[in-house]
């Protein structure tokens, strides 16, 4: 094998994972295909959050056995690999739908790669599967972390035990688990030393936060984030998904102590509905959520936030749509995500009574998404005038562009020549779109 693809689905975790993969794999000796028809292995890391996500997994690989029969053809053998969430729900599955993938791991176990590549290659026949809840940390394992460019990814926490009743994830990535300080602290300084000016520090629920310091004592990501302000050339922190009766007070005081915190808090609510939310066993109601905003906004007025939002869970009425889209009059949301309920077998929500009708789920959906629209336009047009600093980590679609991020997470493109690439530069915003701002360098 010599050279390999990975095609990443899902969330920024997933990201991360694929990145660490390709590590594992450079390691082996292979470099980075093009494409799926010139790679001798080929790794989906896949999603199960919602249907339609887990689906395209399926239709996906179906479309790849169709590329490595032509390679066959051609005599060039192909090996492919699923890893990620659907393995960890599907394993069945994916050896009943998919039995010419040759091996699958599940999101804790892609540090057994190396063993798994060397096994497969003296074998055929059915998908090699693992997708044990191992003892040991795959962190230990992996190759050091390599810089992603101008802004790295850094995975602290890993699982969730809040077990929302409509979610796969604490089935999918297991009960909650924090990586030592000094682990993060390291990888932290690695990063950076790369080139890294911003580093987002990922988890599934990251303010629960709760790795052990050198002594041995459990510290959360407030004392975490203090850490990480310590190093030079740092320029940024982020940290992603926060749930919100998990923000304490320590944290709420790191948006008022650590000026490289970024202004932006992705903090979703699902729904503004506190009976709908009791349905979903979130351990907080809307008031208690407007409540963490007002106090994070006390600590920094210029905070901007995002949402995650689910629309249609079962037994949702019209009163309780209402109290969501309520909760979005309120907040004034800069950025949302948000999405028709999903049925996922093996979840609380999938068998309760009130299942609401797909027609219904998208005439709110549409609703919902023109008022979050609406207030993410009239920030973004807010910004036009205004000077901000912006980390240009992407090139653009046309020769002499890149595309950057405010410290609100806005896009913005940017006439600028490749030496301005993974650099931070004084931008003046001069227009706005609903999705995206556009700048010239200041002083130009
Ligand atoms: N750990 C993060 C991310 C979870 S998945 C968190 O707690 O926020 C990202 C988003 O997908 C969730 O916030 C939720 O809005 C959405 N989601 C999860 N399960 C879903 C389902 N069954 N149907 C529809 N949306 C879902
Ligand atoms: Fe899923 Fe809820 Fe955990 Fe988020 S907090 S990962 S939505 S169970
Ligand atoms: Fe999807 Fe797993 Fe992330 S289900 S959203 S890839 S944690």
């Amino acid at each position: 094998m010599k050279k390999y693809y990975i095609k990443t689905f899902g969330c920024q975790m997933n990201v991360y994972d694929s990145h660490r993969i390709a590590a594992i794999l450079q390691n082996l000796g292979l470099t980075e295909a093009t494409s799926p028809q010139n790679a001798d292995l080929v790794i989906f890391n896949t999603c199960h959050i919602r249907e339609k996500a887990a689906e395209k997994v399926f239709s996906d690989l179906g479309r790849l056995n169709m590329i490595r029969e032509e390679r066959l053809a051609k005599g060039l053998d192909t090996v492919i690999g699923v890893v990620g969430c659907v393995v960890q729900a599907e394993d069945e599955q994916i050896a009943k739908r998919a039995p010419f993938v040759d091996f699958a791991l599940g999101p804790l176990t892609y540090h057994r790669l190396p063993a798994v590549l060397a096994q497969i290659s003296r074998r055929k026949g059915e998908p090699l599967i693992d997708t044990e809840f191992p003892a040991e940390s795959k962190f230990d394992f992996l190759p050091a972390n390599t810089s992603m460019g101008g802004c790295s990814f850094l995975a602290i926490q890993e699982g969730c035990n809040n077990f929302c009743t409509y979610c796969v994830v604490p089935y999918t990535r297991g009960i909650e688990t924090s990586r030592p300080v000094e682990d993060v602290v390291k990888e932290a300084r690695r990063l950076v030393e790369g080139g890294s000016l911003e580093i987002n520090l990922l988890g599934q629920n990251v303010n629960s936060y709760h790795g052990e310091d050198a002594g041995g004592k459990e510290r959360n990501l407030a004392y975490l984030l203090h850490k990480l302000d310590e190093i030079d050339g740092l320029e940024r922190i982020r940290y992603t998904t926060s749930y919100p009766a998990d923000v304490d007070d320590d944290l709420i005081s790191c948006h008022r102590e650590i000026k490289k915190l970024m202004p932006y808090l992705h903090l979703p609510v699902q729904s503004g509905s506190d009976s709908i939310l009791k349905a979903m066993n979130r351990r907080h109601t809307s008031g208690q959520y407007l409540e963490i905003i007002g106090k994070l906004r006390d600590a920094n007025p210029d905070l901007g936030f995002s949402s995650d939002f689910i629309v249609g869970f079962p037994g949702e009425t019209d009163a309780d749509f209402q109290a969501t889209l309520d909760l979005v009059n309120k907040v004034k949301f800069i950025q949302a995500f948000s999405f028709k309920y999903s049925r996922r077998a093996g979840t609380p929500a999938a068998l309760m009574p009130g299942q609401v009708e797909e027609k219904v789920k998208k005439e709110r959906l549409e609703i919902l998404q023109n008022l979050l629209f609406s207030y993410q336009l009239k920030f973004n047009k807010e910004s036009v005038g205004k000077i901000m600093p912006v980390l240009f980590d992407n090139k653009g679609r046309h020769k002499g562009q890149l595309i950057g991020r405010t410290p609100y997470m806005q896009n913005l493109h940017a006439a600028l020549g490749k030496e301005c690439r993974n650099k931070i530069i004084n931008v003046k915003i001069t227009g706005a779109t609903a999705n995206s701002l556009t700048g010239i360098q200041e002083g130009t």
